[in-house]
């Protein structure tokens, strides 16, 4: 199957192996070089490029790294690279980077610029907070961060897109010089791109599964790009996040940023823009999906430590079968788990809690922002005049597997909640884990980490019943 898709103004079609780098194609082939190969592991965001998809008789556009992004997921979609950008003259932030000295080697420029245009774009939220997070995913090694940030926020004083349709908004953008004229052209060319080619293909002895790649090409980048046998598991269907009989299912291809925008996981984790937050940059979690994080079987996994606490259950298909199996039994040892090699992971649900439940999270890491955990831990708790009446607690970083901690559960269930109750559930915990010493900390620490932040998902819910304690 030849790989489609419009890079800038031009029509591309390969016969490449769809598990090249989006990177090495660009830069290789097409000899675009002004996105560039930094840390190659989704650090740095030199790499970074826009990716428009039609949806909804729109086009969304997201800013990924290209490094980590097999050519696969380009298929009939708009690839902007720094070059689509200022066809003829500067852009418009690239004249106001130049003037307040918001670049000098100019080796991480064009990935700031693409990302902050990709968040005027697309973003709903046009807040500076926003849009600094828009670019926390790239790195200056020379300039500083304040004049591009300084840089950012002139910008926005100037460009008043707040309540402009989606066709409103590209056009004022092209008005602007932010974006060329050609991207008013973009959608009809997405359109008339013959009827979607299937994202899914189904090689019955193929020996990779990608979904976003972001951990896949961060481990075995190198064997990847080299493999010509892949199977790239990417479908997304309209319906990726739904309620059915009370249970909420979630493709297993939907991405950490939808999931963090789903009006259903909303309604249902009402803290889920700061969970996600914690996640990875935008381009990482553009790209980071549901599915991969539980195949990926890592101890910290975020979404994983999530969906414990709501007693999730995955669905898996291998040709036309489907099985599923709870999330919480899934996990057998380190990275090993109760999956058939042939078996995709198509979904996952849970049943829609109700009634007076909280869920909180913690995450300790060596940053607070864009790392991973040293030890993250979610709780998900129903009380009643402060007795729980039930609850479920996980913890990541503390045992080869992500754990749901079943004895403390067991025991916090049906307790009053006190600074007592907290200790003795606190010291269970430390009896289930085990944790081993690594880079991200002793198991001493991790053992201390826990205990600390399991008081500290009840002190965040119930600050009344701990105010003598200190963190
Ligand atoms: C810079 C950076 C920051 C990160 N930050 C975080 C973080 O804060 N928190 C966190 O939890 N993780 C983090 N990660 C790790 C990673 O992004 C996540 O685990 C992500 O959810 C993986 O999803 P993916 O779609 O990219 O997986 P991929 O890399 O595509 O795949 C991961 C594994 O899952 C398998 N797989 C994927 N989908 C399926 C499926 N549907 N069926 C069967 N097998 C499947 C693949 O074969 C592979 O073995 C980070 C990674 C990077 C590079
Ligand atoms: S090269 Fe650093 S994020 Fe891609
Ligand atoms: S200007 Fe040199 S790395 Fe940013």
């Amino acid at each position: 199957m030849n790989i489609q898709f419009i890079c800038n103004n031009a029509l591309i079609e390969t016969d490449q192996s769809p598990s090249t780098t989006l990177l090495d194609f660009i830069r290789k082939e097409l000899k675009y070089t002004g996105a560039k190969e930094g840390c190659r592991e989704g650090d740095c965001g030199a790499c970074a490029v826009l990716i428009g998809e039609l949806k909804n008789d729109k086009i969304i556009y997201k800013t990924i790294n290209s490094c980590l992004t097999p050519l696969a997921a380009a298929n009939g979609k708009h690839v902007v690279t720094i070059e689509g950008l200022n066809l003829y003259e500067l852009s418009l932030i690239q004249q106001v980077f130049v003037r307040e000295g918001a670049a000098q080697c100019g080796f991480c420029t064009p990935g700031f610029i693409v990302a902050f245009t990709g968040f005027l774009l697309s973003s709903y939220n046009l807040s500076v907070d926003e849009a600094i997070d828009s670019i926390a995913g790239n790195l200056c090694r020379c300039t500083g961060h304040y004049s591009i940030i300084r840089a950012i926020k002139n910008i926005l004083d100037e460009v008043q897109i707040n309540n402009l349709s989606s066709a409103q908004r590209l056009k004022k953008l092209v008005d602007l010089n932010i974006i060329p004229e050609y991207f008013l052209n973009i959608k009809n060319k997405l359109e008339s791109f013959k009827k979607e080619q299937p994202l899914t293909e189904t090689n019955d002895d193929a020996s990779f599964t990608i979904a976003g790649g972001t951990d896949l090409y961060v481990q075995q980048g190198y064997k990847l790009t080299r493999e010509k046998n892949i199977l790239i598991h990417l479908k997304i269907s309209d319906e990726s996040i739904r309620i059915s009989d009370n249970n909420c299912f979630i493709n297993a291809a939907v991405t950490i940023e939808d999931f963090s925008n789903s009006e259903i996981i909303k309604a249902i984790f009402p803290n889920v823009k700061e969970f996600a937050n914690l996640f990875g940059s935008l381009p990482i979690r553009n790209r980071a999906t549901v599915g991969g994080n539980i195949i990926n079987a890592s101890p910290i996994a975020d979404i994983t430590s999530l969906l414990l606490v709501l007693d999730a259950v995955l669905i898996f298909s291998n040709k036309g079968s489907v099985r599923e199996v709870k999330l919480s039994d899934f996990y057998k040892g380190y990275k090993q788990f109760d999956k058939l090699p042939e078996e995709i992971l198509s979904s996952v649900y849970f049943e829609v809690p109700s009634g007076n439940y909280n869920i909180s999270y913690e995450k300790v890491s060596k940053r607070l922002h864009l790392d991973i955990a040293s030890v993250n831990t979610t709780m998900f708790i129903i009380t009643d005049d402060n007795r729980i009446s039930a609850v479920r607690i996980s913890a990541g970083g503390v045992a080869p597997i992500p754990m749901l901690l079943k004895k403390t559960s067991v025991f916090l269930t049906g307790k009053q909640i006190s600074e007592e109750t907290v200790k003795e559930a606190s010291s269970i915990a430390a009896e289930e884990i085990k944790p081993i010493s690594d880079i991200r900390g002793s198991a001493q620490y991790k053992m201390l980490l826990l205990n600390r932040l399991i008081l500290a998902h009840f002190i965040k819910l119930h600050p009344e019943l701990f105010e003598e304690v200190t963190l």
